[in-house]
C-alpha cells in the first residue's frame, strides 16, 4: 500500500518523547524515513530499536546550540540526500510570572521553544526549497492567550506562532510552513498536570471534549499539515485541544440553568 510519505525524509525535534515520538511512528508508518532529532541519546536508542526499520535514523542535538541544529540537518541530507519535512517539535516548559524568573531561565526556555524553531528553519530551507517541502512547528494553546504562572511559556509559544506566519510569507511558494497548537496532551512533558487529580478536575471540567489529547491525535494533526493533503494550507495555526480556545470563558450558562426549562431558563439571562 502506497502511504502519503513514501518517499520523503522528514526531521522530528523533540523526537524520542510524547508528541514527537507519535509524530516519528506516523510519518513512518506512512512511508517516510525519519530522523529522530533529540537531547537524549538514550531515549533515541530505545525508540529506534524499537521501530527497528532503516527507514528510522537516530540523531543527538541540542536545540538550543545552533552548530548542533546545522550538524544535525547536514547529517539528515547527507545520509538522506534529500530533506523533505521539518517538524519542530521540542520544546521546554516553564511556569512563574515574570517575577519568579530569572534572565538564564528566560534566555532557556526561549532559546529552544524560539531560537531552535528559527535556525532549524533557516538552516534547513534551502534544502526544503529544493524539495518543495514544508515545516510544521509545534506551539501550543499557551501561544494563543495568557496563563497565570505561564509568562515564558506564554511569550515563547506565540513567538512560534507568529513566526510561522512570517515564514509562510517569506517563503512561498515552494515552501509551506504551519504550526500546531496543542492543548494538554498526555506526554512525560504533562505529567505534573495530567498526574495530578486536582488539576486534571479542573482542567477537563472546561474541556468540551472532557479528556488530555493523546499524542497520536496531535501527531495525526501534524501529519495532516505535512502531507500533500494540507497543499494548499499555508500559515495556519491548527489547534488541537477538544474545543477548549472555542470557549470565550463565559460562565456555562447551560448548567448553570439546568433544571429550568430551556425558553424559561434563557429569558433570565438574555432580554429577546
Ligand atoms: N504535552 C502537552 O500538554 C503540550 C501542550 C502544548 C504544547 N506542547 C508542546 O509539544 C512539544 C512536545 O512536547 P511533549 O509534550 O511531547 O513533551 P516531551 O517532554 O514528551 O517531549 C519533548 C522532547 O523534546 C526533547 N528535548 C527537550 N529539550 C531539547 C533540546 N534542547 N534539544 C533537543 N531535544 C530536546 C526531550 O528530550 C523530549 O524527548 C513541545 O514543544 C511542547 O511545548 C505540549
Amino acid at each position: 500500500m502506497s502511504g502519503r510519505f513514501d518517499g520523503k525524509v522528514a526531521i522530528v525535534t523533540g523526537g524520542a518523547s510524547g508528541i514527537g515520538e507519535a509524530t516519528v511512528r506516523r510519518l513512518h508508518g506512512e512511508g517516510a524515513t525519519v530522523v529522530v532529532a533529540d537531547i537524549r541519546q538514550e531515549a533515541i536508542a530505545t525508540l529506534t530499536a524499537s521501530i527497528a526499520s532503516d527507514r528510522i535514523v537516530g540523531h543527538r542535538v541540542d536545540m538550543i546550540d545552533a552548530a548542533d541544529i546545522e550538524a544535525m540537518i547536514a547529517a539528515a541530507v547527507d545520509r538522506c540526500a534529500r530533506l523533505d519535512i521539518l517538524v519542530n517539535n521540542a520544546g521546554i516548559g516553564s511556569f512563574g510570572k515574570v517575577t519568579d524568573i530569572d534572565l538564564a531561565h528566560w534566555r532557556e526556555v526561549m532559546g529552544v521553544d524560539v531560537e531552535g524553531v528559527m535556525w532549524a528553519s533557516r538552516t534547513a530551507m534551502p534544502h526544503l526549497e529544493r524539495s518543495e517541502g514544508n515545516i510544521v512547528n509545534v506551539a501550543s494553546i499557551a501561544g494563543i492567550g495568557g496563563d497565570y504562572g505561564f509568562a515564558a511559556y506564554n511569550a515563547a509559544k506565540a513567538a512560534v506562532i507568529n513566526l510561522t506566519r512570517a515564514m509562510a510569507l517569506d517563503h512561498a511558494p515552494r515552501v509551506r510552513v504551519n504550526v500546531v497548537s496543542p492543548g494538554l496532551t498526555r506526554t512525560p512533558l504533562a505529567t505534573g498536570l495530567t498526574e495530578n487529580p486536582a488539576i486534571m478536575a479542573a482542567w477537563t471540567d472546561g474541556l468540551p471534549l472532557g479528556r488530555p489529547a493523546e499524542p497520536a491525535e496531535v501527531a495525526a494533526a501534524i501529519a495532516f499539515l505535512a502531507s500533500a493533503d494540507a497543499s494548499y494550507v499555508n500559515g495556519h495555526n491548527l489547534v488541537v485541544d477538544g474545543g477548549g480556545v472555542a470557549h470565550t470563558g463565559m460562565p456555562n450558562f447551560t448548567r448553570i440553568l439546568e433544571g429550568a426549562s430551556h425558553l424559561d431558563g434563557a429569558e433570565t439571562l438574555v432580554r429577546r
